[in-house]
């Protein structure tokens, strides 16, 4: 529906319009560049390209168009960008359907409804109040959050909103009911349980996640929504509504795992707490929280699995440039056990929390393994998150510390860190960029010629003979890894074009550097199939044809 809007937006206003009335930008060559709004910086590593109508900060890594710069730096979601730059641009938005909109705006209606009727049903009844409260929760927050209760009968919901002239499909549109599997008719989907509501960033309700309040064996603990129209799980995260504006103030996130974690971590005055609900994290959970702050306090479970879920987490978290430290809670508790037991030890926890590579290599270090079965942990655990840091002077800290601090050499670390498959860096666009894994040479070469052929081919004029180059680039790679680049998002295409542009200015120099990273790119894939060959060697198997191999390698590589 606003894709027209958006054109119209874009034909009147250029994204140096945009861009500089918020911030000053000089000329640099055919871009222009400014301290990025994003981040604190005191040289200027933001550009804008009025060619392209994007922006790219090689210091945090913001970028995208006119859009994506007014949701960031106002911090308002896509409708809001677009409100605001329809009036600069003096551009009346065409209106939704208005049927489409108003059948949207009753099923906020019914949920809210829903909402209504279980804050109702906890309100009568003493029990469940009781339970919630010996969990630790004041009125207050149980107000605030809007937490419910619903007994355990088949149809008290679904009665109920039939008396406010809901219709059977949309309770069933918004995952309140379910069609019975014989006969006719529906039945509620959540019975017998606490009721939390999952609100979305203006605080209405789009999805509700029920817990049982007597512990038994049968049922799961917790029921959440299905997917919905109006809730998409990977996309939300629970109390970010009551957290937004806190997180941007106190430039920090404290990411949680549960519903209960994240109620008394505000209750607690922690209003910068959020939680994944019943999920893992996502990049589009990333994005969320990283409009408000690049930082990220981790306050899982205190057992392997709460440290499993968080790396899994740190590992995307650090790849989009964010910093993630973990908040160490004592084994068998979770954040919200300990905020009820000790509250003071919960501030000093947050307080003292490290960096999330210094925390795993202190827990793999106080583990009094031997020298090689630390290596091997290390390896296992540590390093592919210091692969995930998206800076190469970061990476070079860790390297530097982990070796200090383990005994095992720097160089060793790095050829481990950097020993990752190549359809590992390729494969997923997402790795190659996002997670910026230049730290090989190879992939680095890949990624710098891939940018500088994309830009040489947008200019009227290229100094490239491009076709040349993309049947060398494609020799090399292979068909399958060069089409994987061919079909790279236009984000990332903008990113690496960016990168090309800035890192040549001197478009005379351009055709020796393409030469060079030719030369690169070969020697490190005879490197590898060297290395190949040398393990099986190692490994036993030194068949002439192996030592032949491992020579004729050899050579070639010298030559280059
Ligand atoms: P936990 O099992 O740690 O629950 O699951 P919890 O938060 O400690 O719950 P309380 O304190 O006993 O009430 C963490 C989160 O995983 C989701 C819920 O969002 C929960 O808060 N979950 C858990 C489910 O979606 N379904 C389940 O059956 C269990
Ligand atoms: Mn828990």
């Amino acid at each position: 529906m606003s894709i027209d809007n958006v054109s119209r937006i874009k034909e009147r206003l250029g994204v140096v319009d945009v861009v500089g009335s918020y911030i000053k930008l000089d000329k640099a060559g055919a871009n222009l560049k400014g301290k990025c709004p994003f981040h604190n910086e005191k040289t200027a590593s933001f550009f804008v390209s009025p060619d392209r109508g994007t922006y790219k900060c090689f210091g945090c890594g913001a970028g995208g168009d006119i859009f994506t710069f007014v949701e960031q730096f106002e911090g308002v979601d896509f409708p809001g960008a677009l409100k605001i730059l329809a009036e600069k641009a003096g551009v009346e938005l065409v209106k939704e359907d208005p049927r489409l909109k108003d059948e949207r705006e009753r099923l906020f209606k019914v949920m809210e409804e829903a909402t209504l009727f279980f804050e109702k049903g906890l309100s009568e009844n003493k029990e469940v109040l009781g339970y919630l409260e010996n969990r630790g929760l004041k009125k207050e927050t149980i107000k605030n959050f809007r937490i419910g209760f619903v007994r355990d009968d088949w149809t008290s919901l679904y009665d109920f909103l039939k008396t406010k002239n809901f219709n059977d499909s949309e309770m069933e549109e918004v995952g309140l009911i379910k069609k019975r599997e014989k006969g006719d008719g529906f039945y509620d989907r959540f019975r017998g349980r606490v009721i939390f509501p999952i609100f979305d960033n203006s605080g209405r309700t789009i999805a509700f996640s029920g817990r049982i309040y007597k512990d038994d064996e049968k049922s799961a603990k917790y029921l959440n929504s299905p997917e919905t129209v109006l809730f998409h799980k990977s996309k939300i995260l629970y109390g970010y509504n009551f957290a937004k504006n806190d997180i941007r103030k106190r430039d920090f996130s404290i990411l949680v795992e549960g519903q209960m974690d994240i109620i008394m971590s505000h209750q607690a005055g922690f209003t910068n707490a959020v939680a994944t609900s019943g999920t893992a994290l996502t990049g589009d959970h990333l994005v969320l929280l990283k409009r408000l702050s690049n930082k990220i306090a981790m306050a899982f479970d205190g057992d392997k699995a709460g440290l499993n879920a968080a790396n899994k987490g740190a590992k995307l978290a650090l790849g989009e440039g964010m910093e993630v430290k973990l908040v160490e809670i004592p084994e068998g508790l979770d954040p919200a056990d300990f905020i009820l037991k000790d509250k003071d030890g919960w501030v000093s926890a947050l307080k003292n929390s490290v960096h999330i590579i210094d925390f795993n290599l202190n827990v793999l270090r106080n583990k009094g393994l031997d020298k090689r079965s630390l290596g091997m942990e290390i390896n296992k655990i540590v390093l592919p998150l210091v692969s995930g840091l998206n800076s190469k002077i970061e990476q070079d800290y860790f390297v530097s510390k982990i070796s200090a601090k383990t005994g095992i050499s720097e160089s060793a670390i790095w050829e481990d860190l950097v020993g990752s498959p190549k359809d590992e860096i390729i494969a997923k666009e997402e790795i190659i960029i996002t997670q910026k894994k230049v730290l090989k040479t190879k992939n680095k070469a890949i990624r710098e010629l891939s940018g500088i052929l994309y830009w040489q081919k947008g200019l009227e004029e290229s100094v490239l003979d491009i076709e040349k180059t993309e049947t060398q680039l494609k020799e090399i790679l292979g068909g399958d890894v060069f089409e994987k680049i061919e079909n790279l998002s236009d984000e990332i295409k903008n990113e690496i074009i960016f990168e090309a542009e800035n890192l040549y200015t001197d478009e005379r120099g351009l055709k020796n550097k393409v030469e060079e990273l030719f030369i690169n790119l070969e020697k490190e894939y005879l490197k590898e199939e060297r290395n190949k060959v040398l393990k099986k060697i190692n490994d036993g198997d030194e068949s002439d044809d192996n030592m032949k191999l491992y020579n004729e390698l050899s050579k070639k590589i010298e030559k280059i």
